[in-house]
């Protein structure tokens, strides 16, 4: 399947999911969390404390790759796939004002929610750039810690995204990985249900080939911190590998 078909699927989903944010029945029914598909209970809840259900009503994650960053102030965080900025925004509080968050989405009604979020927060260390992952609009060995919360697994090109992480990472920078992976493959039937692909499922591959890429372009000290089965989060049907929530960090050689 061409890349720029799986770009346009999973465009057409989030920018639903953000238009709805602007419906007041659906955010309403957001509070409830239950059908509205937000993700937001996958963080300890006093994380959360003080943001808006502009961004919690819009937490499309599969975990939580903030905690496990160990952030520190003044760093520079770089979240791919940013949606409505919930992970920048944790991110800002703990860089502080002497750090930068820059957050990259490729879909504009992402990108002006999130942007939205910003003005309405008051926060001025971050930014959200448009952009695809496969290619970041960023500088080279410019960025302490990459972030990316369920949007890996989407991309239809994911030795392009861990080969540019790599390449805008600073020496001795790291990365903090919530992502879906499978143990074994899908079929390739399964690959071509673009629908489900968009949903965080059918795009996910086998986690030590997720690893295994991470190697080749790089990446050391490459460590799976926790694994739980994602039946509760992406759906499983008969003929599927198991799917999962895994987190992964992982880090550019200093020298
Ligand atoms: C499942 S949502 C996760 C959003 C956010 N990380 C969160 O935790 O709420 C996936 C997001 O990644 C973006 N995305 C998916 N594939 C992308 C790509 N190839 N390049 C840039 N953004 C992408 C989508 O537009 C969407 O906002």
């Amino acid at each position: 399947m061409a890349d720029n078909k799986i770009h346009e699927v999973v465009q057409e989903r989030y920018g639903a999911f953000a238009r709805a944010m602007d419906d007041p029945a659906l955010t309403q029914s957001c509070c409830g969390g239950d059908d509205c598909g937000t993700n937001v209970q996958l963080y300890d809840m006093t994380m959360l404390e003080g943001l808006p259900v502009d961004v919690t009503g819009l937490s499309l994650g599969c975990g939580d790759p903030v905690s496990i960053a160990s952030l520190k102030p003044g760093e520079t965080v770089l979240d791919l796939g940013s949606g409505g900025g919930i992970d920048c925004f944790l991110a800002a509080r703990e860089v502080g004002p002497e750090g930068h968050v820059i957050g990259v989405d490729m879909t504009p009604d992402m990108l002006a929610k999130a942007n939205a979020n910003k003005v309405k927060m008051g926060v001025t260390n971050v930014e959200f750039r448009k952009g695809q992952i496969e290619a970041l609009p960023v500088d080279d060995s410019s960025v302490d810690v990459i972030l990316s919360n369920c949007v890996i697994n989407l991309s239809p090109d994911k030795m392009s995204v861990f080969s540019e992480a790599f390449r805008v990472l600073k020496p001795g920078g790291r990365v903090s990985i919530s992502d879906v992976v499978t143990e074994g493959d899908f079929s390739e039937e399964l690959r071509a249900q673009t629908d489900k692909w968009a949903e965080c499922v059918t795009g996910a591959i086998d986690s030590d080939i997720y690893t295994g890429m991470m190697r080749e372009v790089g990446f050391t000290e490459i460590t799976v911190v926790d694994k739980a089965d994602a039946s509760a989060i992406v759906l499983h049907e008969a003929g599927m590998p198991r799917v999962f929530s895994a987190r992964i960090t992982a880090y550019k050689p200093a020298g």
